[in-house]
């Protein structure tokens, strides 16, 4: 049927004009035929209905199908249904009930605002962890500031402190963190926190930004958070190829929020990134065990180093973090942070000239980065208030990649010796 349909329009096409054959010959041909193996990239803007009646019922909803890609696309949703199945498969499994759904954005950043716009409006509260990605930080003392959303910020790896944050607060949205945080590394006891919300108040959301652990590490869910949170730019996608995000949640209503953000801000993601992050995800778990191994060797390696004051690794028998990371981490990550005794002139010393790690911001790529939180990826914090979180002038972020191991102590073992 769809064969002689496909057939009569190629000979309609050979028989039209040139601009006509130039726009329509060939696109429709074959199409419900072909079975790509590598989930295919449907990079187009609008979807084709049957007939009217169809693209009504599309659009009441009573009959699934794509309508246009702002606000669905089969590419963005193979990458949705990945996630589903990642970050809420074990959970799902132990729940069969509960739903599991994810959102893509166009941005981590996208999906951050989104979710936090799809819980708070004007004379609400947020609970947020007082070191969170910079960005993060500007869009909750800026933005949401502007929309009558008050943001209260406490360090949530401190329970006592977070107990009485939420005490005072009992009526906040939403409780929003990090773990491990951007960029020190300190890791929420998720179901002692998630635990503490829900007794001051089951509405509140617990909110988790899985960028650093990714689920193949750590999956909230699990642990009793509302909603999980990524930057797909960064481990997800592991080539440094796109910019992208997610929103994951097993709160129906709340999906539904977030999607109406979405469709009405236009965050949505491009097919063609979705491929590429789908293509980055299926080598997660072999990019992972590399980087959590290469990590661990070089922050080993930095703490035994003379010229280094302190180090930020929650693998680190040192580590305050680390009992906390071990309970619900199955490794302790890619991202190393640490301090050079030499202080801001020293850490620029290593970071110009070290060899490997490219100097530039991002992480989770397969290859090494190196970065200067201050005056980069947090530059945009107020510098009183990045202090009084920890994160010093001084601080240096690596972000370390699949490399050879030894090549990389190699690189720092030099790099530090010009300091
Ligand atoms: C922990 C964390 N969350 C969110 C973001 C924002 O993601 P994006 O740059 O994809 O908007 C970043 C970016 O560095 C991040 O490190």
């Amino acid at each position: 049927m769809e064969d002689s349909k496909n057939k009569n329009l190629e000979e309609f096409y050979l028989n039209s004009g040139f601009a006509t054959r130039a726009l329509h010959a060939g696109e429709h041909v074959g199409q419900p035929q072909h079975v790509a193996h590598s989930g295919a990239i449907y990079q187009t803007s609008t979807f084709v209905f049957q007939d009217a009646a169809e693209g009504a019922a599309i659009f009441a909803k009573e009959q699934p199908g794509y309508v246009y890609t702002r606000l669905g696309n089969p590419t963005v949703r193979l990458l949705e249904a990945k996630i589903n199945a990642l970050e809420g498969g074990d959970f799902k499994r132990a729940n069969p009930d509960v739903g599991v759904y994810t959102q893509a954005f166009a941005s981590g950043m996208g999906a951050i605002a989104a979710a936090l716009m799809a819980v708070a409006g004007a004379g609400d509260t947020i609970i947020m962890g007082d070191v969170v990605y910079g960005a993060t930080t500007h869009l909750a003392d800026n933005v949401l500031k502007r929309m009558g959303i008050q943001v209260v910020e406490v360090d949530t790896s401190d329970l006592a402190k977070l107990e009485v944050v939420l005490a005072a607060h009992p009526h906040a949205k939403a409780l929003y963190l990090e773990t491990p945080t951007n960029p020190l590394l300190a890791c929420t006891d998720l179901a002692v926190a998630s635990a503490m919300a829900k007794a001051v108040n089951p509405g509140m959301l617990v909110m988790v930004d899985n960028t650093f652990a990714t689920p193949f590490l750590q999956r909230p869910l699990e642990h009793g958070a509302d909603v999980v949170l990524h930057s797909t730019t960064k481990y997800i996608n592991g080539h440094g190829t796109t910019v992208g995000g997610l929103v994951t949640t097993i709160d129906e209503a709340y999906k539904n929020a977030v999607f109406t953000v979405l469709a009405d801000v236009g965050a949505s993601p491009s097919p063609f990134d979705c491929f590429l992050i789908n293509q980055g995800l299926k080598t997660l778990p072999l990019r992972m065990k590399q980087h959590c191994s290469n990590a661990m060797a070089v922050a080993l390696f930095l703490e035994a180093h003379p010229k280094v004051e302190r180090v930020f690794y929650p693998g680190l028998e040192s580590s305050p973090h680390r009992a906390v990371a071990r309970k619900q981490m199955s490794d302790f990550g890619g991202m190393v942070s640490f301090e050079l005794r030499g202080g801001v002139e020293a850490g620029r010393t290593l970071m110009d000239n070290i060899e490997l790690f490219t100097l530039a911001v991002s992480l989770g790529c397969v290859d090494s980065l190196i970065q200067h939180p201050a005056s980069m990826t947090h530059a945009c914090v107020p510098r009183e208030k990045r202090l009084a979180g920890g994160v010093t002038d001084g601080l240096v972020r690596a972000s370390v990649g699949v490399e050879d191991e030894e090549d990389l102590l190699l690189a720092l073992d030099k790099g530090l010796a010009l300091v």
